[in-house]
């Protein structure tokens, strides 16, 4: 009778201590952080905790079991009390890495390369072309005066032509220039001739904004003057540009036109290079495409600058660039060019 209640006593503590061992091991997988391997230790490791209470229900054992008994439960606490330390371990290390903690899975920061804006790519190929022609770079103030934007380039006081520059006023006799050409004056009245300069630069012009017209836009400015400089050397010169930049294959004419500072004045066309000159809405079905004023220096412009009109020849010609970079782009609307809009500039 004793006999078999002991039995039952000692083979319940075993039973008892494979239990504990056995739900030790499942639930240290659990444990994520640091109170978790805290409510861990308080269940078996502590005072009152599991394994506590098993070495209490070791008095209960028969004297005879009590050794078998006692090893197994020494046993289990140690080898509870190693898994804690592991884990304690491995939760350390894990917090040691919080501070500066690296998700490699994130994708990298792009770094964006910068492109040129498109008016910048086409003023860089027109210098480019004239450079190679033997010009050289010059400029002046986006400020002008009356008498260089306008008097000393033959446009008399109630000169008409000076309507169809909306000119921003300042005061009355300062403003902001309306063309490049002002540049031609401030060039000859700071050097002799020959001059052979080009003066790319901003304009600007009070007209109503549309998706073909800004109030600043850009112009390239051309002026030659040399002794015996002849309008067939003009049209070399120019010719000869816009088969660099458009292509050789491209068609020409020029029609004449007029400018107060040049005699004879020109518009020089070339055939559409998006249709080839069959006729497309971006020729307005012309076939051809108007690509810069030119013409002979005036007279009168010499005798303003001090140059003797009887010895000095020489050619001049401006281009608007927006204009030559929205076809050579595609752009349908001036406006884009100026709104620094990141998704548009990009594509360049
Ligand atoms: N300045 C003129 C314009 O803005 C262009 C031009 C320049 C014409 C030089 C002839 C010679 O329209």
């Amino acid at each position: 009778m004793e006999w078999g209640v002991l039995l039952r006593a000692s083979d319940s503590l075993t039973e008892e201590i494979e239990r504990v061992r056995q739900s030790a091991l499942s639930e240290i997988d659990s444990v994520r952080d640091a109170p978790g391997l805290d409510s861990f230790r308080i269940k078996y490791l502590s005072r009152k905790g599991a394994i506590a209470r098993l070495f209490d229900e070791l008095r209960n054992a028969p004297a005879s079991e009590r050794p078998v008994l006692g090893k197994k439960l020494n046993e289990l606490r140690s080898s509870i009390q190693l898994i804690f330390q592991q884990k304690e371990a491995s939760l350390g290390s894990l917090s040691d890495r919080k501070a500066p903690s690296i998700d490699l899975t994130l994708p990298g920061r792009q770094r964006w390369v910068g492109t040129k804006h498109p008016l910048t790519q086409t003023l860089e190929e027109i210098r480019r072309i004239f450079l190679g022609m033997g010009f050289r770079i010059a400029s002046g103030p986006e400020i002008e005066d009356d008498y260089h934007n306008f008097e000393a380039l033959n446009f008399s006081p109630d000169h008409p032509a000076r309507d169809m520059q909306d000119t921003f006023f300042i005061t009355e006799k300062v403003l902001l220039r309306t063309h490049t050409s002002p540049v031609q004056i401030r060039v000859m009245e700071s050097q002799k001739p020959p001059v052979r300069v080009i003066i790319p630069g901003r304009v600007y012009r009070n007209e109503a904004i549309s998706a073909r017209s800004y109030c600043l836009f850009h112009q390239v400015e051309g002026l030659y003057v040399d002794r015996g400089v002849t309008f067939s050397e003009l049209k070399g010169t120019l010719v000869s540009f816009a088969r660099q930049f458009y292509g050789s294959k491209i068609e020409y004419r020029f029609r004449p036109s007029y400018f107060p500072f040049t005699e004879p004045s020109a518009e020089m066309d070339i055939t559409c290079f998006l249709c080839s000159g069959k006729g497309c809405r971006v020729c307005k079905y012309t076939g051809w495409l108007e690509i810069l004023g030119c013409g002979m220096v005036h007279p009168a412009v010499y005798r303003f600058v001090g140059y003797d009109p009887e010895s000095c020849t020489g050619f001049a010609f401006g281009m608007g660039v927006d204009r030559i970079a929205m076809l050579r782009y595609g752009i349908d609307d001036i406006r884009i060019l100026y709104e620094n809009d990141i998704r548009f500039l990009r594509q360049f």
